[in-house]
């Protein structure tokens, strides 16, 4: 079979040609955009990564496409309802990384608790003071988890270790795991008013945009920290400016924001003069990281070792049950 790989380094590369010899492969290391996708469309299987945004335009490329395996967990970079109606399969990697992202997620977390960040900024200047850099103990905080499915449940695992308290908000009530592992539900606004530290971990689709937003941020307990994991736009970032200026956060811990894609390609967003939205999300973006309560990593919840091993193989898993006439991990548009 023809198949297509975007956005992947030479290690990926040679690792996916020797486990797929004998199909004709093509590899980029670039997105796969509306401006490659002709080309693109020749092939029968291709595989992304999250800054390939399949949309409409892109999909009527897509001539001859018939599986789009991201390797990802999340989708909202694919237009997966108007792919069902091409009858182009989309699959994707559900259940590479719920440890990843949560041990990242307490990466953030105690980075801003223990003032980490602060304290190696000063270690480069040779400044060894400890002022300002009291940080606060996790044991008996109370973590807010929106969102308990993989990463959520074991975000709660590893806050139990910490003697955290932990109350979650999500859409399913699983009654059964929160008696086992000691948390409670409940509804968005007790979650955000009763937590010290709010984590996200819900995917990104119409009904979580913005799911924090201006008028519930203003409900978050006073000085708690927020952190975003999951994807950016779950947050409004003029809200989230807003809480930080009053005071309503006393820090965030980012690993995702609203428009991140819009930062790697901001060179070519000046060279091509961006409406004016992608402006307004870089300067509200560089607003966001140059602050010091603000701990950021770009989108590396994911990138450990083990779990990119385990997103090709469950990639490889995808294509080559799909030659065989098999649909394995199809995701249903929301
Ligand atoms: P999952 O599908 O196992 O869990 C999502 C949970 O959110 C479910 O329990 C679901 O019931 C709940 N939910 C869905 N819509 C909701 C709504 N409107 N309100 C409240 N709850 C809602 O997903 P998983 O594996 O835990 O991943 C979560 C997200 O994390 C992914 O969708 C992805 O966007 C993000 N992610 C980020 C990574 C990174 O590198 N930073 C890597 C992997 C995933």
């Amino acid at each position: 079979m023809k198949i297509a790989f975007f956005e992947t380094n030479q290690s990926d590369q040679d690792y996916l040609s020797r486990m797929l010899a004998g199909h004709e492969l093509f590899f980029s290391t670039e997105p796969l955009t509306e401006k490659n996708s002709s080309q693109a469309g020749t092939y029968e299987i291709i595989s992304v990564f999250i800054y390939s945004a399949i949309n409409r335009a892109v999909i009527d490329k897509l001539k001859s496409v018939r599986l789009i395996a991201t390797r990802s967990t999340g989708f909202d970079h694919i237009d997966a309802a108007f792919c069902q109606e091409k009858n182009i399969t989309v699959s994707n990697v559900p259940h590479y990384g719920e440890n990843t992202v949560a041990e990242h997620t307490f990466a953030l977390i105690l980075a801003l608790s223990r003032n980490v960040h602060k304290s190696y900024a000063r270690g480069l200047k040779e400044d060894f003071s400890i002022d300002g850099l009291m940080g606060f103990d996790l044991k008996d905080k109370t973590l807010g988890v929106i969102g308990t499915g993989h990463i959520g449940l074991h975000v709660i695992r590893i806050a139990k270790g910490f003697g955290m308290h932990v109350i979650a908000y999500d859409t399913y009530h699983d009654i059964f795991l929160s008696e086992i592992l000691h948390y409670k539900y409940a509804p968005l606004d007790q979650v955000l008013s009763q937590s010290d530290i709010v984590t996200l971990h819900v995917p990104y689709n119409e009904h979580t945009h913005h799911l924090i937003n201006r008028k519930n941020i203003k409900n978050i307990k006073k000085g708690a920290l927020l952190i975003n994991t999951a994807r950016g736009g779950i947050v409004d970032n003029e809200a989230l400016i807003e809480a930080l200026d009053d005071h309503t956060l006393s820090g965030a811990g980012i690993d995702v924001l609203e428009g991140e894609e819009l930062i790697k390609e901001e060179n070519q967003c000046l060279r091509e003069n961006c409406g004016g939205d992608a402006v307004r999300q870089n300067k509200q973006n560089r607003d966001l990281l140059s602050r010091d309560n603000v701990v950021f990593t770009p989108h590396i919840g994911f990138y450990s070792e083990e779990a990119l091993r385990r997103i090709l193989d469950t990639t490889l898993q995808n294509i080559t049950r799909f030659t065989l006439g098999k649909i394995e991990n199809p995701i249903v548009p929301s």
